[in-house]
Parts: C-alpha cells; structure tokens; sequence
C-alpha cells in the first residue's frame, strides 16, 4: 500500500473516497470531483496520474477498506470487474459482491453518511448474449421492472445493489447508479465502423467482443456525463424513504447509438410488439433510450449533455 499526498493536500478537509479511481471511468470521476474543489482519495490496484492522494489495495481486502474510508464524508465505489468479459464468473462475482460488501461495511463502521454504488444496467437483463437476454415486459423500462440478471456480472451488481439496500435499512444512505455502456473516446473508431455498415460490420463491437456496445439497442452513456452523475448523487437530498434510505437510477445519453428508432429496433429484434407505456417519448425522441430516465432528470437533477451520435449521423452509408 502507497500514500502519496499531492503538495495542495490538506489533511484536515473532509475528503471522498473513489475505489476505482485508477479506472476508464474512475479517473472521469475524480476529475469532476477536482473540477468541484472536492478532495478525493483514491483507491485502486494501481495508481493513476491524477494529482490526489492514492492508496493502491485491493476492495476484497477489509483492512485495505477500513483505511481507505478514514477521514472520508461519502464513498463513490466504482472498483469492480466492469464487463462479463473481465474474468470467469466466479472472478467476477467473487471480487465484485465482496467488494461491495467491504466498501459498504468499512462506511457504516466509520460513520460515513452516503455511498455511491456503481451499478449497471446489465441489472434488468437485457444487455449481453452471454446470459439469457431476457427481453423487457415493457418501455422504457422503469424503476418497477423486474431485475433479470442471467449472467454473473449482471447478478454481482444486483447483489451489490441488495447488499446496499441492506445497510440502508440499518441508516446508510445509498445510491444505486446503472448506466447502460460507456462510450469511451478510444471507442470512436469501432462506434463509427459499426455505424458504417450495421449488417456486415465484423470487428470488435465497442464494449466488448460480443455483441454488446449497450446492448441490442446500442445504449449509450458519456463517461463526462455519467461522472457529473455521481458528483449530483454525493449532493443529492435524502434518498428514497427515512426507513430506508436506498435509491436506484437507469442513467444513459438521451439517444440510442443503433441505425434505426428504438420501438421499432426492439420490436423488429424480437418479432412481436412491445409494450410502449410512455409513446410520448419515443414520438419526440424516437431514439431515445431503453431506459426511463425522469427518476434521475427528477429526483438526481441529471440531464445528460452529450451523445456520440452525431458520429453514426457522420458515417457515410455504404454504396
Ligand atoms: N464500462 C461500461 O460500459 C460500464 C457500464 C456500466 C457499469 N460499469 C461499471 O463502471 C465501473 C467502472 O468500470 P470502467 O469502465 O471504468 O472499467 P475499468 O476496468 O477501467 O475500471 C475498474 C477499476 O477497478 C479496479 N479494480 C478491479 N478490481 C479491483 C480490486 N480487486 N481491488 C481494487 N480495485 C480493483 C481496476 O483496477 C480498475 O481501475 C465498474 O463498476 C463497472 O462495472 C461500466
């Protein structure tokens, strides 16, 4: 374990822990919280460039987590294996659900008041084909569907989501962020490559080798926008209800990254009609995502600001 205290560190302010810190996503994250005048610790395998103070551990570890969180007002844990191709399944829900229960026990232990878990969308089950793809009973798909979770990456965020729920019933408040895929910048060229030639496209599809990339519907989420998400949910008022303060939220661009509507994509995909439970939606914004997004438009204060689809818009259609 290394600390290195960056020379403006002042021991005596309150700071916030990101596991994860070193990661794609994590180091979007301790920017926004560096752009905030927050101070940030960060805790993670390896340690990256960002100029905070580091702690290198492993979130398997207990010990690793009850140092990590002294001195810290709120958790941001985003440390996990991030896909269904990070490892073999007993890996994945090994390091990602003992994971979470450490980042969760270590705060309620030190009196840390809010974490912010990482989840995912992967939780309503309908996002990779190495599970079973359960298709949703309805769109959007609100906070009352189902959790369908058919493969182990998407069962250890539903774990991690039950073993937060479970401090919150015991006073920790808790917020569940899902974002669907996150649409990194070195993922451009795939996402144009794709969008070139959607039925013949044979190369690595963004967000892993299956054909993945948010999902059959081609979901999305900037990682610019998904990082301010979590530095609304540490300003966020009480989560969910004072007996049990837990709250969960779909998070993803407004638009879908795939060639055609998202009703029409859905329903030609599965060969039947689809329950559409808000037509608005999808008349106005016929791209728009599988997921409704005003729980966190209304409750998180999040609107998202970028999409990378003017890169499919730009991609000339083949000849
Ligand atoms: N990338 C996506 O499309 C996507 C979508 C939804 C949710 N997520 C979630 O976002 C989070 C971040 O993913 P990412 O895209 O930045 O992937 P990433 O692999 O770049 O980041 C994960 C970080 O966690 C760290 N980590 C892994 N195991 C650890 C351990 N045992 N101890 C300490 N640190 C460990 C890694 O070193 C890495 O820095 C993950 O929780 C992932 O499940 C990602």
């Amino acid at each position: 374990m290394t600390h290195e205290n960056p020379s403006h560190f002042d021991p005596t302010r309150p700071r916030v822990l990101v596991t994860g810190a070193a990661g794609l996503l994590g180091r979007h994250v301790v920017r926004e919280l560096l752009h905030r005048g927050l101070q940030v610790r960060g805790l993670d395998l390896r340690q990256a460039e960002e100029p905070i103070e580091w702690q290198t551990g492993d979130i398997t570890d207990l010990d690793c987590l009850r140092r990590a969180v002294q001195g810290c007002f709120a958790v941001l844990h985003i440390a996990a294996r991030p896909n269904i191709w990070s490892g073999d399944g007993d890996d994945i829900l090994r390091i990602n659900t003992l994971g979470a229960w450490n980042a969760f026990r270590a705060s309620e232990e030190a009196g840390i008041r809010r974490v912010v878990f990482c989840s995912s969308d992967s939780v309503a089950g309908y996002t990779v084909r190495e599970g079973a793809m359960v298709p949703p009973d309805y769109m959007p798909v609100d906070l009352a569907h189902p959790l369908r979770a058919t493969d182990p990456y998407a069962l250890s965020k539903v774990l991690g989501e039950d073993i937060g729920r479970s401090f919150a019933l015991r006073g920790l408040e808790v917020i569940a962020l899902r974002p669907v895929f996150v649409a990194y910048p070195d993922m451009e060229g795939e996402i144009r490559a794709r969008a070139r030639d959607p039925e013949h496209y044979t190369g690595r599809l963004a967000g892993g080798p299956s054909s993945a990339g948010g999902g059959p519907l081609y979901n999305h989420i900037d990682p610019r926008d998904l990082a301010r998400a979590f530095w609304l949910a540490l300003r966020m008022k009480a989560p969910g209800t004072p007996s049990c303060p837990f709250e969960a939220f779909y998070l993803a661009a407004q638009d879908t990254l795939a060639p055609e509507p998202t009703v029409q994509r859905l329903e030609r995909i599965l060969g039947r009609p689809v329950e559409v439970r808000d037509p608005d939606l999808y008349r106005q914004h016929p791209y728009a995502s599988l997921y409704d997004l005003r729980p966190a438009r209304e409750r998180l204060g999040f609107a998202p600001e970028f999409s990378q689809r003017h890169l499919i818009e730009q991609a000339p259609k083949p000849s």
